[in-house]
């Protein structure tokens, strides 16, 4: 699968709309919602108050990745704010399933993250159990960071993991995402791509996630 999730993190944010707005009329298939607490991640950025807009003026789903500690508090009120999945970080929780339950209760797709210095192979007992696993190719906190090459490997592995299984387990890749290694992060396994800074820091931001999309490799800007 193809897919691609502009983060919202690099929206101009006194332009919401206008931003929201180019994402409907692009090939854009999810909008990414990148919630911090300042204490999983030494970064802020917003809440609950948000979720709204998102949702009024944006017409794509909303995949929800909490960057938060004890997730296990706010993702039920994700889920009733109108996230379309919810995911939460395994470094983040002493056990994942509970938390997963809370989410799978309220009918909304589950996605477990790690962050870089994470063992990829943590996520393996999971595989059945969620949707989508989320690799940080940098780590979590910060939009405009330089992808982990390291990364490509990860990928590798787990959907090495998730093909031998048989498993439908979504691979989402977030963090310094561009029109650079968009395409040889689809061949390597990847099915979905966040991208903040290469969409919103475009020149033509529809043009940037068409290419992405279509794994055409290049520099538009
Ligand atoms: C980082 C966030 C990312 C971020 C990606 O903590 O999880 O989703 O917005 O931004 P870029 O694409 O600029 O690296
Ligand atoms: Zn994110």
């Amino acid at each position: 699968m193809h897919l691609i999730a502009p983060s919202v993190l690099s929206a101009d944010f006194g332009h919401l709309a206008d931003d929201l707005e180019m994402i409907n009329r692009s090939e854009a298939d999810w909008l990414h919602v990148d919630v911090m607490d300042g204490t999983f991640v030494p970064n802020i950025s917003f809440g609950f108050p948000l979720m709204e807009p998102f949702r009024k003026y944006c017409q794509k789903p909303l995949d929800v990745h909490l960057m938060i500690v004890h997730p296990e508090k706010y993702v039920e009120r994700f889920c009733d704010a109108g996230a379309w999945s919810v995911g939460f970080h395994l470094e983040a929780v002493e056990d994942p399933i509970p938390v997963l339950d809370l989410i799978k209760a309220k009918g909304v797709r589950t996605c477990l993250t790690i962050n870089p210095d994470i063992d990829v192979k943590r996520l393996v007992p999971y595989l059945d159990q969620v949707d989508m696993v989320l690799l940080m190719s940098v780590f979590a906190g910060f939009g405009g960071q330089k992808f982990i090459p390291e990364t490509m490997n990860k990928i590798r592995f787990i959907k090495n993991e998730i093909t031998q299984r048989q498993l439908s387990t979504l691979i989402e890749i977030d963090g310094g995402v561009n029109t650079s290694n968009a395409a040889e992060l689809f061949e390597v396994g990847a099915d979905v791509l966040v991208a903040g800074s290469a969409v919103f820091g475009a020149k033509d931001p529809i043009e940037t996630i068409r290419l992405m999309k279509k794994g055409v490799s290049g520099l538009v800007d």
